[in-house]
């Protein structure tokens, strides 16, 4: 499945955005080593979708965005809050990469932090900074007061949301009424990592100062697409190499992971992403007739159907 016309256009610019950010905020202690530490995983690749989502979100609920031909109209507060979503992510990546996680060498086709740099803690610490820094790009980037407020509720509600799934995830803690292997895998996987792809839908929304029906509507679509997305994510390490992923895989069923195809089997999860696939785009009709949806209509495609 080769990448959107979207994705093509977004990603360089989000990367630029990166690059540009990682110098402007170098002064805020992101330098020597723990800056080279933060700047290797941040800068390491990665597809981006993350950001790219918050860009298309935006551009689909009406906000400023830029078109191909005219690369100075960037809405800098997407740009801003996607990169503060990256962020977040790479930490997670970071953390969830550490021996006392999910213990793997290779992350983007690299070494992970903690092999690269010799240090398990120079990986936790340069997490933590990950995980930090959003909150002063945010505030620094943002001039409008009330979507800054807005954006760093949204994304501290999220990353929480996260780090309470890879607790589920790595201490099988689920809360004492979701006993369920089904339940507790969507419980699962709505929070590892459904919670910040739904989050960049909303970001996005937000940014362009969407009504609250787009908002609903993005949030659905980003609903549908996030859970997506692991199911998708359980399929790949069962069925993909090492090398096409850039890291390890054929991990989680060794691991004991609860995965789609451990608790499903293969052929259902392939049903269920379809379906949620299908989720996605019966959220987007929900959006005013102006919306223009091709975007992301075939963001969620390139979810259903990607090979790495
Ligand atoms: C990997 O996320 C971890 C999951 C939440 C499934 P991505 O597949 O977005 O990883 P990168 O950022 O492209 O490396
Ligand atoms: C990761 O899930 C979710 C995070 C919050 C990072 P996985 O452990 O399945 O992600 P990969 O396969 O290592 O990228
Ligand atoms: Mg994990
Ligand atoms: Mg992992
Ligand atoms: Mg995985």
């Amino acid at each position: 499945m080769s990448d959107t016309a979207c994705i093509q256009e977004l990603r360089p610019r989000v990367n630029t955005y990166l690059e540009a950010c990682c110098k402007r905020h170098s002064q805020a202690g992101a330098s020597g080593l723990l800056g080279e530490a933060m700047q290797y995983c941040l800068l390491g690749g990665g597809k981006r979708i993350r950001p790219i989502l918050v860009l298309a979100c935006c551009r689909t609920a009406g906000g400023q965005t830029a078109t191909p031909t005219s690369h100075n109209n960037d809405d800098p507060s997407a740009l801003a809050a996607g990169a503060a979503l990256e962020m977040i992510h790479t930490f997670s990546l970071i953390h969830d990469d550490l021996p006392a996680m999910d213990d793997d060498d290779l992350r983007r086709n690299r070494p992970t932090c903690h092999v690269k740099f010799k240090s398990d803690a120079v990986a936790i610490l340069a997490g933590d900074a990950l995980a930090t820094l959003p909150y002063l790009l945010i505030h620094r980037e943002i001039q409008d007061r009330t979507l800054a407020g807005t954006l760093v509720t949204e994304l501290s509600e999220a990353t929480m949301k996260m780090i309470l799934g890879q607790v589920y995830d790595t201490e099988g803690a689920f809360p004492a009424d979701v006993t369920e292997p089904a339940a507790r895998l969507t419980l699962l996987h709505e929070h590892k990592t459904g919670a910040l792809i739904r989050c960049a839908c909303r970001m996005g929304a937000l940014v362009a100062g969407a009504d609250q029906d787009t908002l609903d509507a993005l949030t659905r679509y980003g609903q549908a697409i996030g859970l997506m997305f692991q199911v998708v994510d359980d399929i790949l390490d069962e069925t993909q190499t090492t090398e096409q992923m850039g890291k390890p895989t054929h991990k989680d069923a060794d691991r004991d992971k609860l995965t789609y195809p451990t608790v499903h089997g293969l052929d259902a999860s392939h049903a269920l992403v379809t379906d949620l696939e299908q989720q996605a785009c019966t959220a987007l009709n929900h959006l005013p007739a102006s919306c223009d949806t091709n975007h992301l209509l075939a963001l969620a495609n390139y979810f259903a159907s990607r090979t790495r």
